[in-house]
């Protein structure tokens, strides 16, 4: 199989690089660049990618390649970084740039020489994206410049008889034009590569590594409902069948069916599928309670304590296994790029469970490559499409004290909302979007008489981080329909209104 490898030199896109080479059908994976020639050797990629990263090449201690990698006759791409190790080590000069003139952060008008391979059927002048200090003063001898800015007259070099090829902006990002481009045609135009790669070959890989590191092993894990837990879940039953065990923790706080969804789409594989059936201890201990951050912790804490005495039920496992996905290694700071924030959606890993080892199968992709291997895994789209949802459920949507009774309100509300956002075909516009009860009550009249019944608030957001977000702009005749229904068909409910914040000030939910 051809596979290109990316040689990580600490920047913050490794992995982006990584998923853009797989969206040209090329296997890639990411390995450290310490990695040592014999292991690329053995099985030689069709082309190496260096990566950024926030050293000065010419600092002694900056990560280095051994230079016998210029001699493996592997085409090179340098990005940023990657591209002044190529300068530096081909008999180039990189120094620190200075002032205006070659220091560039941020989207910079670029010209580009379109003989160049590279770039190759693309316009000749368009916007890149710089983060760069030091600049290549000395352009490494057989190399030709192919790219400037008005700034930095070395952005892009190349030597098309060795098939090296260095830029200094990130060709990764969205913010440059045609970068994906760019890197398709390094893929076709100077690796040879076939584009015969595809999820479904992601998938046969990970089934073969999991099952040759788990062996006779038992794996044990927590399953949410979500579509990371689902499809880590969906990978290794099929690799190991029932030596995995998933702990699926009802706690009733979840949207209409749900539960049942969840349950229904593991039928198909033979695990040992444990569903804890426990509203009413929940229930129980949230009788009362009003304040959010008592809910969160009242509700983390009872997940642990029911998760683990399902875990000693099985008792000793080898594997306890997670559906990290690779913004979560990113944003918790635990990958080798510099953290970012810490993660809001930590889980707590239950260190009461007596295991050997973590397996997160789902570490390099991203949230649309996970979707996508849910798809080939044969997952049903209600899950793979599943929409964020927070640990809490619906706790955190019903305003103040929790009955049954309003979650079961909430939950058909909720439902009517996303039927009618399903039936206008609006999701791909609303990446969150959901119900909330209210704790007020106000006055209405339905049919001749008063009623005194709850304000029920729809929220939907638009935002691609969950950090910041705006608020949905909703067609009115959508929102009228979702009212008219609501209204009519849940009882309780006498009101609706429509939260038009963006975060901040608000969050996305309410409490
Ligand atoms: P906020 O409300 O902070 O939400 O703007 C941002 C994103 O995080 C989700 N969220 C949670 N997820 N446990 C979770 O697992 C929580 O306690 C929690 N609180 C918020 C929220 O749904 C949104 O996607």
């Amino acid at each position: 199989m051809q596979k290109v490898i990316v040689l990580d030199f600490g920047g913050q896109y490794n992995q982006l690089i990584a998923r853009r080479v797989r969206e040209c059908n090329v296997y890639c994976e990411v390995k450290p660049y310490s990695t040592p020639l014999t292991e690329l050797d053995a099985d030689p990629p069709i082309g190496i990618i260096f990566t950024g990263g926030p050293n000065s090449v010419y600092d002694p201690a900056s990560p280095q390649v051994d230079p016998a990698i210029f001699e493996l006759g592997v085409p090179i791409l340098g990005i940023c970084y990657g591209c002044q190790l190529l300068a530096h080590h081909l008999g180039g000069k990189v120094t620190a740039g200075t002032g205006d003139t070659a220091r560039e952060y941020g989207k910079t008008e670029t010209y580009f020489n379109t003989d160049c391979k590279l770039f190759k059927g693309l316009p000749r002048e368009g916007i890149t994206w710089m983060s760069h200090g030091d600049y290549m003063e000395k352009v490494p001898a057989g190399f030709s410049l192919v790219a400037h800015s008005d700034a930095c007259p070395t952005v892009a070099i190349c030597d098309e008889a060795r098939s090296f090829y260095g830029v200094q902006f990130h060709p990764e990002v969205n913010h440059t034009q045609h970068g994906s481009d760019m890197i398709r045609n390094f893929l076709y135009e100077v690796c040879g590569a076939a584009g015969d790669w595809t999820m479904g070959d992601y998938r046969d890989t990970a089934i073969g590594q999991i099952r040759e590191k788990v062996g006779d092993g038992k794996v044990l894990l927590a399953l949410s409902g979500g579509v990371d837990s689902s499809v880590a879940a969906a990978l290794i039953a099929e690799a190991v069948g029932n030596q995995l065990t998933c702990v699926f923790v009802d706690h009733g706080l979840m949207r209409l069916n749900e539960g049942d969804e969840v349950e229904a789409a593991f039928k198909k594989w033979d695990v040992n599928f444990v569903r804890a059936n426990v509203e009413d201890l929940f229930l129980d201990k949230l009788a009362g309670v009003t304040e959010p951050e008592r809910k969160r912790k009242i509700i983390g804490e009872e997940f642990i304590r029911v998760f683990e005495a399902e875990a000693k039920k099985i008792g000793k496992v080898d594997y306890l296994a997670q559906g990290t996905i690779y913004p979560d290694v990113i944003e918790s700071g635990l990958g080798t790029s510099a953290t970012i924030k810490s993660h809001h959606n930590v889980g707590g890993l239950p260190d009461f469970v007596d295991f050997k080892e973590i397996i997160e199968p789902l570490r390099m992709l991203f949230k649309d490559e996970v979707r996508s291997l849910g798809r080939e895994l044969g997952l049903p789209e209600y899950l793979v499409m599943r929409q964020p949802f927070p640990g809490p459920g619906l706790a955190i949507r019903v305003i103040g004290e929790i009955t049954k009774e309003k979650l079961d309100t909430l939950r058909l509300a909720d439902f009517i909302f996303r039927d009618e956002v399903a039936k206008a075909h609006l999701e791909s516009s609303m990446n969150q979007y959901f119900a909330v009860l209210t704790n007020m009550r106000s006055v209405g009249v339905m049919g001749d008489g008063r009623t005194y019944d709850y304000t029920l608030a729809l929220r939907s957001v638009t935002t691609t981080d969950f950090m910041t977000a705006d608020w949905t702009r909703i067609p009115y005749d959508v929102l009228d329909r979702v009212s008219t229904r609501i209204v009519n068909e849940v009882p309780h409910i006498n009101r609706i209104v429509y939260d038009i914040t963006s975060k901040p000030p608000a969050t996305i939910e309410w409490e």
